[in-house]
């Protein structure tokens, strides 16, 4: 099994200092920054965009994971490239599927990590013939929109049944703690994004630690 990394949700993060904010979790062994963007159509709440992560991406010394709960995607992949994502994730539940394999190419191309998403709700089955064209694939344990809500813990068959037919990275977004992390790391997921978990933590070295030891 792949060592454990963490990513901090900087949705949970005190916009107000964000810098100090991101220098707190790197500090704490964060493994990659998690970055949430919303359109307020795709999901009921709105966050930042490409300009906000090309500023994230000059304070950031690790890298940036960007998740982005938008419609049309593919109309903003150049501008989330550009700003200095790491990787990028985009839902299936936003693109057509025939256009997968050529977005998914035109990202890596870049040397930018790809991986799709799914909600709680969509079926495994939705994006298993197209496994072979991503790096990762996140598994939502909440629906998207907001942090600090409640695991779902349909999550956990999900990532069971993932795991058994996917060797890329795994990763799991939503509700994550001591516990939850547990279950998911047990059932084959890599990649803990995690926000009000993190912090909302007086010690956030220990929360990432806690998250890290899962294995
Ligand atoms: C939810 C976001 C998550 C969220 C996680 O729509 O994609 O990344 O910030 O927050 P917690 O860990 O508090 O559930
Ligand atoms: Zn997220």
């Amino acid at each position: 099994m792949n060592k454990i990394k963490v990513a901090p949700s900087i949705l949970s993060a005190d916009f107000s200092c964000l810098d100090r904010e991101i220098k707190k979790v790197e500090q704490a062994g964060a493994d990659m920054l998690h970055i949430d963007v919303m359109d307020g159509h795709f999901v009921p709440n709105i966050t930042i965009g490409p300009c906000v992560v090309k500023y994230i991406s000059k304070v950031a010394s690790i890298p940036l994971d960007v998740h982005l709960m938008i419609e049309n995607p593919e109309s903003f992949i150049d501008d989330f490239i550009g700003a200095g994502s790491d990787m990028i994730t985009l839902h299936i539940e936003t693109i057509a599927k025939s256009k997968i394999k050529e977005i998914g190419a035109k990202i890596r191309s870049k040397g930018v990590k790809f991986g799709i998403s799914l909600n709680p709700g969509t079926p495994l089955d939705t994006i298993k013939d197209i496994l072979g064209d991503v790096d990762f694939v996140l598994v939502m344990s909440v629906n998207p929109g907001f942090s600090g809500q409640a695991f779902i813990p349909e999550a956990v068959p999900k990532i069971r049944e993932l795991r058994s037919i996917f060797k890329g990275d795994i990763a799991v977004d939503g509700g994550i703690n001591g516990e939850t992390a547990a279950l998911v790391v047990e059932a084959g997921a890599n990649i803990l994004a995690a926000g009000s978990y993190v912090f909302g933590a007086k010690d956030p070295k220990a929360a990432i630690l806690k998250l890290r030891m899962q294995a």
